[in-house]
């Protein structure tokens, strides 16, 4: 889960890491206030979860509150980068003498936690991270060892940062690992971390993402979630634990296993083609020991879907055998009744797959066709959905 800008604020803040006070605005008007209460001039800044929000014109200085309060008019609805701005952060400003950059990230491909540092930071780290790639520090981080005072000296001694600043962002080297690690991030990034002109560093911008994977041992992650940008189909879909990604197309997907399923994709996509061009219309992997119930969970999610034409069910009998699968579909279908109104394309194979095709056939639903091989599947369901 990415944070927005404020939210990762905040986290740092409570990790004792320097920030600036803000506060966060959907309206001209609010942003107006919290301006008012910090006073002094202020930045009003887009929430939006995507870098490069200052070049996009998603960070303006104001001197005052009207001023906030027309910058917050300004910014509000923006469209960076596809995303439309509907929260701004309005933040203290403070002078800027430098600008560096800070970040701990998931260094996959070399399997380690990597701390990249440059005492060159600013909107144009990007660029630097091509054209002088020298001049970005990147210092592995052993998981189990972390960052102590030695391992943040060396990091911020890799990425030349000023003698006078050496303490200070030493300091918050060790404060920003503690968030990683504590708040079981893969990304902490600070950019800009400045220099104010006194000489004290600040936090002036900060992306975080989190792991989900370790959502269930954090309380004060309650809330952080955008639930309004989430697709409404996705978010039932997460209430019902069900692994769903919405798509594009038109014929809905229900297998078990996400290889199967991802392979079920690219399948229909290339029956589609026959077809004007029918996609998939989502990603769903029920799980190898789907239950009727989570079977009709899933139809249920699949047909409300007014995108959706025809439903495609692919489904390997392994440790839940084919049998059960068929008695999982026929019991969805009853526990639906009305709401199925979809033609339902059915592959069954593997584990007891005989008498699975034999419940099928006895059932007789007028939804269901059944169909042995999965191209021979995916190319009926794609017919049906044009
Ligand atoms: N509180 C602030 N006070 C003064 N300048 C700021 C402040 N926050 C950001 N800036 C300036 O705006 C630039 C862009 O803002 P930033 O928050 O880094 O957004 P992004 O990285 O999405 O462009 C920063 O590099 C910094 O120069
Ligand atoms: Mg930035």
């Amino acid at each position: 889960m990415d944070l927005f800008e404020y939210q990762a604020r905040d986290l740092l803040a409570s990790h004792g890491v320097p920030v600036l006070p803000g506060g966060v605005a959907e309206t001209p008007e609010q942003a107006e206030a919290i301006a008012r209460d910090i006073g002094q001039p202020v930045v009003v800044k887009a929430q939006v979860k995507v870098g490069g929000r200052g070049k996009a014109g998603g960070v303006k200085l104001a001197d005052n509150p009207e001023d906030a309060k027309a910058r917050a008019q300004d910014i509000l609805g923006l469209d960076i980068k596809g995303h439309i701005t509907h929260r701004v952060m309005v933040a203290q400003a403070s002078d800027i003498a430098e600008e560096y950059y800070f970040s701990y990230l998931l260094d996959r491909a070399n399997r380690t936690f990597l701390a990249m540092a440059s005492k060159e930071g600013g909107m144009e780290i990007e660029q630097l991270a091509v054209e002088r790639p020298e001049a970005l520090a990147r210092i592995p981080v052993d998981a189990v060892q972390g960052v102590d005072e030695a391992k943040a000296a060396e990091i911020v001694d890799a990425g030349n940062f000023p003698a006078e600043v050496r303490d200070q962002v030493i300091a918050i080297a060790q404060r920003l690992w503690e968030v990683f690690q504590q708040e079981d991030a893969t990304l902490v990034e600070v950019n800009p971390l400045a220099k104010a002109p006194d000489g004290t560093v600040l936090a002036l911008d900060a992306k975080v993402t989190l792991d989900d994977n370790a959502s269930f041992r954090h309380d004060n992650r309650v809330g952080l979630e955008d639930t309004a940008a989430a697709d409404p189909l996705e978010a039932r879909a997460k209430e019902k634990h069900l692994n769903y990604v919405k798509l594009e197309g038109e014929v809905g997907i229900i297998g078990n296993g996400a290889g199967l399923v991802m392979s079920t994709l690219d399948v229909v996509a290339y029956a589609g083609e026959e077809f004007g061009g029918v996609r998939p219309a989502n990603f769903l992997d029920i799980g190898g020991g789907a239950s009727a119930e989570v079977m009709a969970n899933g139809l249920e999610i699949i047909l409300s879907d007014p995108a959706v034409k025809s439903v495609f069910v692919n489904v390997f009998g392994g440790i839940t055998a084919c049998d059960a699968v068929a008695n999982g579909i026929v019991q969805a279908l009853q526990i639906l009744g009305d709401e199925a109104t979809k033609p339902l394309v059915v592959r069954l194979d593997g584990n007891n797959v005989e008498e699975g095709r034999r419940i099928l056939a006895e059932a007789n639903h007028p939804l269901v066709t059944v169909v042995d091989t999965m191209d021979g599947a995916a190319r009926r369901a794609a017919e049906l959905a044009a």
